[in-house]
Parts: structure tokens; sequence; C-alpha cells
């Protein structure tokens, strides 16, 4: 193990206690935790992929919703740094009983955390527990608002595959209206001089989008042919009201959204990303989620260093 963190350009001011949005990170900030992550990713290739940093450090990774990448990665990446961890589940916990989130929030504060990891279906949460307690709250995805620590990684990843995202054409297709992670990514995107294009049918295009900056398109096959990068979005059909009432069907959906190995074969350039989980046969065919177009899985991969990055910068940490 070594306990030698290099990070880097570390002139740069990094004085955030929280991660609640991208909204309130400056490029200057992000591009700084995207340039730390490359340290953590190192890291992570190591044949004993630990820095045990967070030693001193208690982490509760507070899950109010389901999740399989955003709360491994996390809880991998708290470990990976020797953290204090523990992890609650609002299925298995008192809530089920009525506990209120602001008393379950204290309580758990009362048991002396650093650091609260948090995931709900309500947008602003994360903000609301910055009122309740003095622990560093990290948003890993308040209902259809943000999903921070997802953008950073998309934007890593995309980083391995063009280090310079200024001017780049990003493309994001699928169901904007209940994604979270689309607020974020355009956000951060544009922030790091990208140009974005969402894609969608109308029932499921929110006006934010532009008011951000962001284009909009009605045909996959505009984006497809412009894009760069195109990163697929499923239906979150847990915020929807209506489920698929929104759109005739599933079938249809495909048709029209879906990307297939034509699109492929036809528009040689772009790379395929997705936050996950992947429905396949939806917003894509399963051959192009598995093909060598695909880094979904180092999306993946790369979400433990960034938030790995992100967790020891918020640990106050930004100098070696
Ligand atoms: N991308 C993402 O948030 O996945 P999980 O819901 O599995 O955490």
């Amino acid at each position: 193990m070594t306990e030698n963190i290099e990070l880097q350009d570390s002139n740069h001011d990094f004085t955030h206690k929280h991660l609640l949005g991208l909204a309130d990170y400056s490029k200057d900030d992000i591009l700084f935790v995207l340039e730390q992550a490359k340290y953590f990713r190192e890291i992570l290739d190591r044949p004993v992929p630990k820095v045990p940093t967070l030693r001193d450090k208690t982490i509760v990774n507070l899950f109010y919703e389901d999740s399989t990448r955003t709360r491994l990665s996390f809880e991998l990446a708290q470990k990976r740094m020797g953290a204090d961890v523990v992890n609650f589940s609002k299925g298995s916990s008192s809530v089920k009983k009525g506990e209120s989130l602001k008393d379950t929030i204290r309580n758990i504060s009362s048991m002396k955390i650093d650091m609260v990891v948090a995931r709900h279906k309500s947008p602003g949460v994360p903000h609301f527990l910055t009122r309740c307690v003095d622990a560093a709250i990290i948003n890993a995805g308040d209902g259809a608002h943000e999903h921070p620590t997802q953008a950073l990684l998309d934007m890593f990843t995309m980083q391995q595959v063009y280090p310079d995202l200024t001017g780049k054409n990003i493309a994001i297709i699928g169901d904007i209206a209940h994604s979270r992670v689309v607020r974020s990514n355009v956000i951060g995107l544009l922030k790091l001089g990208a140009n974005v294009t969402v894609c969608g049918p109308k029932t499921m295009m929110p006006a934010y989008v532009e008011e951000l900056g962001a284009d909009v398109s009605y045909n996959i096959d505009e984006v497809l042919s412009w894009c760069d990068i195109a990163m697929a979005l499923r239906i979150q059909l847990e915020r929807q009201e209506g489920g698929t009432e929104l759109f005739p069907s599933i079938r249809e959906y495909h048709q029209l959204f879906g990307i297939t190995m034509e699109h492929l074969e036809e528009y040689p350039d772009f790379t395929i990303m997705h936050p996950g989980p992947v429905n396949r046969g939806v917003e894509m065919e399963s051959e192009v989620a598995d093909s060598d177009r695909s880094i979904i899985l180092s999306q993946v991969t790369n979400g433990v260093a960034v938030r790995m990055a992100i967790l020891y910068l918020l640990s106050g940490r930004t100098r070696v």
C-alpha cells in the first residue's frame, strides 16, 4: 500500500464541502476532479489497488432507491481508501416503522460520521441533508434532478477517447424527461465546451434542456450521423406516472430511438455509452451493447476511480 497522493495541478482552489450537483461546480472544478481521477484510475490497476488515505473517515451510504453500479462502486472506492463504511437500505431500515428522513439522518449522524452518499427518489434531498447534519453530502441521484458522479465518470470515460472534449459532439438519446443523468451531463459537458444534442420522443423531452443550452432532435439518424459519442438511456418507468402510456409501445420506441447494428454500419465513427442498467432490445440491440464500439463497461470501471477522487477531495485533502 502507498499513502503518497500526488495530485495534479494542486494550485486549483477546490473549496467544496459537498457534491450536490454539477450546477454548483465550475469548469475548472470539473477538470480538476477528472485530473485527480486519473491518479486513482492508475491505482485500480496496481496489484494491491489500495490507498488508505481515508482510514480516519466514516462514511454512510444512504440509499432510499435501488442501485447496483453507484452503490457498489462507492463502497469499493471507500474500501480501497480504507474508510469505515456502513450501508443503509430503506427496505431493511426503520423507515418501514415510519421514521422520517430527518430523524433517520440525525440518528445516523449521532454515530459520528464524516460523509454521506445519498440516493433518494425526491429531488433536493441531498440539499435537505446539508441542513440536517454537518457531514459532507454526496448526491448519488435525487429523483430526476441530478446524478453528478455519473456525469463525472461519463466525462472521464469520454476523455479516454477524446482527451479534450471542446467541440466534440455528444448525443444523449432516450427518455430525457425522467433522467437525472441527462441534466448532470448536459450541465457538465457544456461547461467543458462540448456540443450536446438530446434526442427522444416529444413526450419525453423536457423544456429545461434547451434552456441549459443543449440542442434537441427527434431523429436518431440525424444525431448518429453527427455525433462522436452516443449515450443511450433506458425508459425510466419508476419515475413515470403513466408508464409506457407516455409512448405508444416499447416496440415503437425501439424502432424510432433504439440503436441497431445497422446504425453501427451506416455511421462508423460514433462510440456508444450507457449509464446502465441497459434494457437490451429497447434502447439498443443486445449486439450493440456488446460491440467493440461500446465502452459501457469502461464507464463502470472508471466509476470507482472517479468516486475515489470525489471522496478524497471532499475529505478536505486537496494537498499532498
Ligand atoms: N448508473 C446508475 O446510477 O446505475 P445504478 O442505478 O445501478 O446505480
